[in-house]
């Protein structure tokens, strides 16, 4: 468990741009963690769990709740984008969920966001927004939209 949080803190500080203030601290995944309700995966290079002593270039990490999963963080480090590994980590994601017994995900984004092609092209829909409510460290407030994906 220790070395894959090592592995999620790596790839969350190689991908998250510092404007939006987006990247979670070690503190915040421990604890989420820690509650029992949360789950990760993180996927090597090649797309499988690492092994022993080998680096992460991707992972999420979600919460259950009732009939319903939340993707709190998607990331893969920039040098490995655009081969499907954020694809493979919605992947199974759906499939953990659905084990939990989840029958449809959740996410929330900031608007304009680039990975929403890739949530789009996965199956989730737009449900809702809420107007200028992340505020990036420069002070700047942004939109979130909130999409859903059925599980079926
Ligand atoms: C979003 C993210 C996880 C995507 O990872 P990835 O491994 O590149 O995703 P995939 O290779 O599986 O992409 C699948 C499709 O999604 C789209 N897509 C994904 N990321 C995209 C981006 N940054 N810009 C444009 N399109 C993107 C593409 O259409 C791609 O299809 P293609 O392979 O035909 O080009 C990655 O860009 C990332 O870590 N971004 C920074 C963190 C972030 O914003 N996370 C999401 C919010 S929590």
């Amino acid at each position: 468990m220790n070395d894959d949080i090592d592995r999620i803190m790596a790839v969350m500080t190689a991908a998250f741009d510092p404007i939006y203030g987006e990247a979670w601290n070690r503190r915040q995944v421990e604890d989420a963690l820690g509650f029992g309700n949360c789950h990760y995966c993180v996927l090597s290079s090649q797309g499988q769990l690492p092994a022993d002593s080998e680096q992460g270039a991707g992972f999420f990490l979600s919460r259950t709740g009732y009939e319903e999963e939340e993707l709190l963080l998607l990331a893969v480090c920039p040098e490995y984008r655009g081969k499907g590994l954020g694809r493979m980590l919605l992947d199974r994601l759906r499939l953990g969920a659905s084990s939990r017994g989840a029958r449809r995900l959740l996410l929330e984004m900031r608007r304009g966001n680039p990975a929403e092609a890739l949530y789009t092209n996965f199956g989730f829909y737009p449900i809702g927004e809420r107007r200028e409510y992340y505020r990036t460290p420069s002070g700047r407030r942004l939109d979130a939209v909130t999409f859903a994906c059925d599980i079926a």
